[in-house]
């Protein structure tokens, strides 16, 4: 069983698969993360933007320290990773490994589930379920929002919905696996639905799958 989460940022993709693969005994792997670590190692070695292959092995190099660093969350890192992952080098570098996952989940599973942008366009385009999660720019930024003012009271909801709203745009014009949602997709908008009415939503389709 292979689970296919895509959407746009903050749109809840993380804790819905989160929760799926608790609920169906799957395999959980944050593809953005691997676009964050690789963000990270660009960001701390001063590697240039302009040369795809120093980014490419960059993404080679990602260490479980690096997937594991608090600095992963931070919006910073959100926007250099979203850089990095236009770079058709970089996005073929994590292919393999996303792959692999998805087909050889870890044993004890039953499956697996990926959350991202292009997993059921270009990861996993055979995946038993794929949901397309999204809510409004507003909805999203205000969730977002809220996450970023409990550790910083400064942060302005105006500022964090237009930086996600760039780089969204960005990541959905990118000409190597934008995000799209996939012709086959259940679509699922959140906007007006608790992460309780999200999830119940997206099992009731994922069962429907089995
Ligand atoms: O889901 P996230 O915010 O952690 O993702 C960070 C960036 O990584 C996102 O802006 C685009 C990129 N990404 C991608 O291009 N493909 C994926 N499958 C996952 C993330």
């Amino acid at each position: 069983m292979i689970i296919a989460i895509d959407g746009p940022a903050a749109a809840g993709k993380g804790t819905l698969a989160r929760k799926l693969a608790t609920e169906f005994n799957l395999a959980f792997l944050d593809t953005g993360a691997l676009y964050r670590a690789t963000g990270l190692r660009v960001m701390r070695n001063g590697t240039d933007l302009a040369d795809a292959q120093a980014v490419a092995a960059e993404a080679q190099n990602i260490t479980l320290e690096d997937r594991e660093n608090p600095a992963l969350r931070d919006e910073a890192t959100g926007d250099m990773a979203s850089k990095v992952s236009a770079i058709p080098e970089v996005r073929a570098a994590l292919l393999d490994y996303q792959r692999n996952f998805a087909t050889n989940p870890p044993e004890g599973f039953f499956g697996s589930i990926l959350d991202g942008r292009d997993i059921g366009t270009v990861v996993c385009p055979n995946a038993d379920a794929k949901i397309f999660v999204t809510a409004s720019d507003e909805v999203r930024a205000h969730r977002r929002w809220l996450e970023l003012s409990a550790k910083d009271n400064t942060v302005q909801e105006a500022v964090v919905l237009a930086e996600m709203q760039q780089r969204d745009a960005r990541d959905a014009a990118r000409a190597t696996a934008p995000m799209k949602a996939a012709e086959d997709a259940h679509l699922l908008d959140t906007s007006n639905l608790a992460i309780d009415a999200a999830f119940d939503a997206a099992k009731e389709f994922v069962s429907s799958k089995f």
